[in-house]
């Protein structure tokens, strides 16, 4: 959620942060601030708000020196204001800190703080002030650091600079994302990947409890016990071009156009659709273990919940497995039996999602295997997981996500493949088929994409609109949440997503001439029932927006988005690509933030 940028090397580290903090900003925060270590000891400039007004004031007092810290936060303990920003200091100023994440005994720990003088509302500076108090002691910031971490409760990535320490920098990290950038003769510290892209591809992720030594001649990082510890180096391969708009009004419209190439680099060397067989490289979960799953059960949050949706259904449908599907934020809590003949299947874009962490680690404590399906090398999720499938999406920077989704439905689909085909669920001949018509699926969603005039006239239209309600069934249920998802975290507006069967017991009181209904009506083997409930709301004067298959209109709805034809499990990939288009029209229409909608952020690391 916060981000933090940190620097040390030969080049001014200011234009460094801020350069870092902006590519970080698509996580989401509320205001901003640097710290720079120079002759005249730490200097600082912070602000409320945007990132720009960190900016305008850093014109009128630009901050020298080569070694520095960045932050943007996202409010948790104290409002977005000026003190609360972040760094905070010792009460000597000699010690700054930036900090992700929640201190949960930030209270208690302050009450032992007597004599130290606090300048915010945050449960970070008490971190601040523990670590003044052991380097009184210490003289050593990485001991200092040490022993502060280890009276903390809760989740955190820190990074800190000592003004004693003109090359080093402290990183410090518990459930929170923390990743180190190597160069030459510098080095970088940040939240993710993203600050780093600019200067360089190789990033080290901390593991839980690692403490690090940054200075411009290398790194070392220590265990929780404060031993010296080797961790892997990752290569990056997304490009710099990736944290830019390439031209366009919006990440999130990029990303969207993007997705017929996302999901060819998808299906790119998996699918071998003469064999009927899907291969996945590193895929970590022994054949046995797929075979012998009596259960599947799928963890996720938001958009990702409604790709384990679609997962659930092909699991079941071609696999013949019984599939469960649960929001992480309950899972965590452990009472799901979970159990060596469950396979659990984490699905989160970011592998940094709190709450699928935790329900991850509680499957996986109850003898479970994971299976992760995440867009990010490195993550604590791919680490902590027993087998990984790598999306292959790119970076995604707007905050609502799009070709993600896709690229975690075309990994679920693909899964299911695999995973009927190991357990001879799925013929060869059926494989075949689906596997042929998934090779079809770029240009169609190509196609899709390009036919936006029935999208743009429709957000037009119901751009004042009173309410959206999405429906859908079986596959295209996932297709209705997700559309309503888009709809209400980028425009505002009230959208829900409903069971097209559930809508007569209650949903349908709603419905009159001020509300819009999307049906996602694509061929398969629910249309008969879908136009059934089209007519439900065509009776009672709802407005009708209707996704269907090409050359198969339904003659009710007041407007359509065709999409051509496909499998009825592939059709979510190609139904979800209008109504991600019509919630970004909307948006835009309305003057909303596109990219960075009110009070979210792009990866929620708290609980
Ligand atoms: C989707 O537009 C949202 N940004 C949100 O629902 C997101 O999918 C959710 O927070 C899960 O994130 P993850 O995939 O990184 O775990």
């Amino acid at each position: 959620m916060c981000g933090i940028v940190g620097y040390v090397g030969p080049r001014a580290a200011l234009p460094v942060l801020v350069e870092g903090l902006r590519r970080l900003e698509y996580r989401g925060y509320d205001s901003a601030g640097v710290v720079v270590l120079n002759g005249h000891g730490l200097e600082s400039e912070k602000s409320p708000g945007k990132l720009q007004n960190l900016e305008e004031r850093l014109k009128k007092r630009p901050l020298d020196g080569t070694i520095g810290l960045g932050h943007t936060r996202w409010a948790t303990h104290g409002g977005a204001t000026e003190p609360n920003a972040h760094p905070h200091f010792s009460c000597d100023r000699r010690i700054a800190l930036v900090h992700n994440g929640i201190v949960e005994n930030f209270a208690e720990l302050k009450r032992g703080l007597r004599g130290h003088r606090f300048a915010s509302e945050t449960d970070t500076e008490v971190a601040a002030h523990l670590i003044e108090r052991f380097y009184a002691s210490e003289r050593d910031p990485v001991r200092a650091v040490h022993r502060a971490v280890g009276l903390l409760r809760g989740h955190f990535a820190f990074a800190v600079i000592f003004a004693d320490h003109p090359d080093l920098l402290v990183a410090a990290r518990l459930n929170c994302p923390l990743v180190l950038g190597l160069g030459e003769e510098e080095n970088f510290i940040a939240s993710d990947i993203a600050a780093l892209l600019p200067y360089t591809r190789r990033a080290l992720p901390l593991d839980e409890g690692d403490i690090a030594r940054v200075d411009r001649a290398g790194v070392r990082v220590f265990d929780r016990m404060l031993v010296p510890a080797r961790r892997p180096v990752i290569e990056v391969t997304w490009g710099a071009e990736s944290a830019a708009k390439g031209g366009h009004a919006h990440y999130m419209l990029k990303e969207i156009l993007q997705q017929s190439e996302t999901v060819a680099a998808e299906l790119s060397g998996r699918v071998d659709a003469e064999r009927g067989d899907v291969r996945f490289e590193r895929f970590g979960i022994p054949k046995a273990a797929l075979r012998s799953a009596r259960r599947i059960a799928i963890a996720a949050c938001g958009t990702a919940w409604h790709a384990g949706l679609v997962a659930k259904c092909a699991i079941e449908e071609l696999a013949k497995v019984p599939a469960d599907v649960g929001f992480s934020s309950e899972l965590r809590y452990g009472d799901t039996p979970f159990d060596r003949d469950t396979l659990t299947v984490a699905i989160s874009q970011s592998g940094e999602t709190s709450d699928t962490l935790a329900a991850v680690r509680a499957a996986r404590e109850a003898g479970s295997r994971v299976l992760a399906i995440t867009n990010i090398r490195g993550s604590t999720l791919a680490r902590e997981a027993d087998g990984v499938l790598f999306m292959r999406a790119g970076l995604e920077v707007c905050v609502a996500a799009t070709k993600t989704y896709t690229s975690q439905v075309m990994n679920a689909l693909l899964f299911a493949i695999h995973l009927g085909r190991v357990r001879g669920a799925l013929s060869r001949a059926r494989a075949r088929q689906i596997l042929r018509d998934a090779l079809a699926l770029p240009p169609k969603v190509q196609e899709v994409l390009g036919d936006d005039c029935a999208v743009l006239r429709c957000a037009k239209r119901f751009l004042r609109g009173y309410d959206y309600m999405y429906i859908g069934r079986r596959y295209n249920l996932p297709t209705a949440y997700e559309g309503a998802l888009k709809m209400k975290e980028i425009s505002y507006l009230h959208a829900e997503g409903y069971g097209a069967g559930e809508m007569k017991h209650g949903p349908l009181a709603l419905v009159d001439r001020r509300m819009t209904v999307v049906a996602i009506a694509p061929q398969g083997r629910v249309l008969e029932k879908m136009v059934s409930n089209m007519q439900e709301i065509h009776a009672r004067k709802g407005h009708l927006v209707a996704v269907t298959t090409r050359g198969h209109p339904i003659a009710i709805a007041e407007e359509t988005f065709e999409i051509p034809p496909c499998e009825e499990m592939f059709s979510p990939l190609l139904a979800v690509v209008p109504l991600q288009l019509l919630a970004y029209h909307t948006a835009v229409g309305l003057g909303r933030d596109v990219d960075q909608p009110r009070n979210l952020a792009k990866s929620v690391t708290v609980e």
